[in-house]
C-alpha cells in the first residue's frame, strides 16, 4: 500500500486524505498544531490513515502533499522531502499571506517559491484550482463523457506522469501546463479557476489567461 503524506488537513488536506483511503492508499495527516487535533479526522478516515507530525508526514509519504496557506511554506521540512514527489496545492492570497515581492512582480510563481524551497524535491502543482468540496463529488471513471479534467505543472516530467495517474485514479483528467512558471496561467482570477471545466475548456482557458501587470 503507496502512502499519501499530508502537510496540512483543512479543506483540501482532509479531502485529499478522504481520497486517498478510498483509493486504497495510506494517508498520513498533519498540520501545524500537532497530531492530538487530529483525531476526529483520523476516526473518520479509518485504518488506512494515522495523525503524524508534518515532519512525519513528510518522511512517510511516498508522495507528500503540501496543503497549507502559502505563507507558511518556509516551514515545511525540506530534509525528508528530498527527492519525493510533493504536490504543491498552494495559492497566493495577499489578504491571507501578506505581499511577497516576487509574487507581486510577476518575477515568479507560488510554485515555484515552494520548488526553491525545497531544491530537491519534484514539486507538482495540482488541486489548486478546484473547490476542496468538489474533490469528492465531482470525481468520475475514465472515459465518462464531459469528464472534469485538473491542470497540472512541474519540471519535473516522471514525477507529472506519477501524479496524472494519482489524478485519474481519483475520477478526473489531466491537462499538464507545463514548468511551474508556467503555473500563473492556473493562479487565482484566471479563467480556467475555480469553474468545473472538462480538458477541452481547461486548455482554453489556460490559452485565455493573461498574467496581471506586476504591482
Ligand atoms: N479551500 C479550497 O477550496 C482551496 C482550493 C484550492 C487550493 N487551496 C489552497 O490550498 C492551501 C490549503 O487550503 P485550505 O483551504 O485547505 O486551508 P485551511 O482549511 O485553512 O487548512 C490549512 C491547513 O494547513 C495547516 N497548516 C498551517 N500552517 C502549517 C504549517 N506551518 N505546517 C503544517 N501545517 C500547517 C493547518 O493546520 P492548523 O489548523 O493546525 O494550523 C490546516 O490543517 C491554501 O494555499 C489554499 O489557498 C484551497
Amino acid at each position: 500500500m503507496k502512502t499519501l503524506g499530508l502537510i496540512g488537513a483543512g479543506h483540501i488536506g482532509s479531502q485529499l486524505a478522504r481520497l486517498a483511503v478510498k483509493h486504497g492508499y495510506a494517508a498520513v495527516v498533519s498540520n501545524s498544531r500537532g497530531p492530538d487535533t487530529l483525531a476526529g479526522l483520523v476516526a473518520e478516515l479509518g485504518p488506512k490513515a494515522r495523525a503524524a507530525t508534518a515532519a512525519e508526514a513528510a518522511e512517510q509519504g511516498d508522495i507528500v502533499v503540501v496543503t497549507i496557506p502559502l505563507k507558511n511554506i518556509g516551514s515545511v521540512p525540506a530534509a525528508p522531502l528530498a527527492g519525493k514527489i510533493v504536490i504543491d496545492t498552494n495559492n497566493y492570497y495577499p489578504q491571507r499571506d501578506g505581499h511577497l515581492r516576487e509574487l507581486d512582480q510577476r518575477s515568479a510563481t507560488s510554485s515555484e517559491l515552494l520548488q526553491r524551497h525545497l531544491p530537491t524535491s519534484k514539486v507538482v502543482k495540482a488541486f489548486n484550482h478546484v473547490y476542496a468540496a468538489q474533490l469528492t463529488t465531482d470525481g468520475t471513471p475514465r472515459g465518462t463523457p464531459n469528464r472534469r479534467a485538473f491542470v497540472i505543472a512541474g519540471n519535473d516530467a516522471e514525477a507529472k506522469r506519477t501524479v496524472s495517474a494519482l489524478i485519474d485514479e481519483f475520477g478526473f483528467d489531466v491537462v499538464d501546463l507545463g514548468p511551474l512558471s508556467e503555473s500563473w496561467r492556473i493562479e487565482p482570477n484566471t479563467p480556467a479557476y475555480g469553474p468545473q471545466m472538462n480538458a477541452e475548456q481547461v486548455r482554453a482557458g489556460l490559452a485565455a489567461a493573461v498574467r496581471p501587470p506586476p504591482v
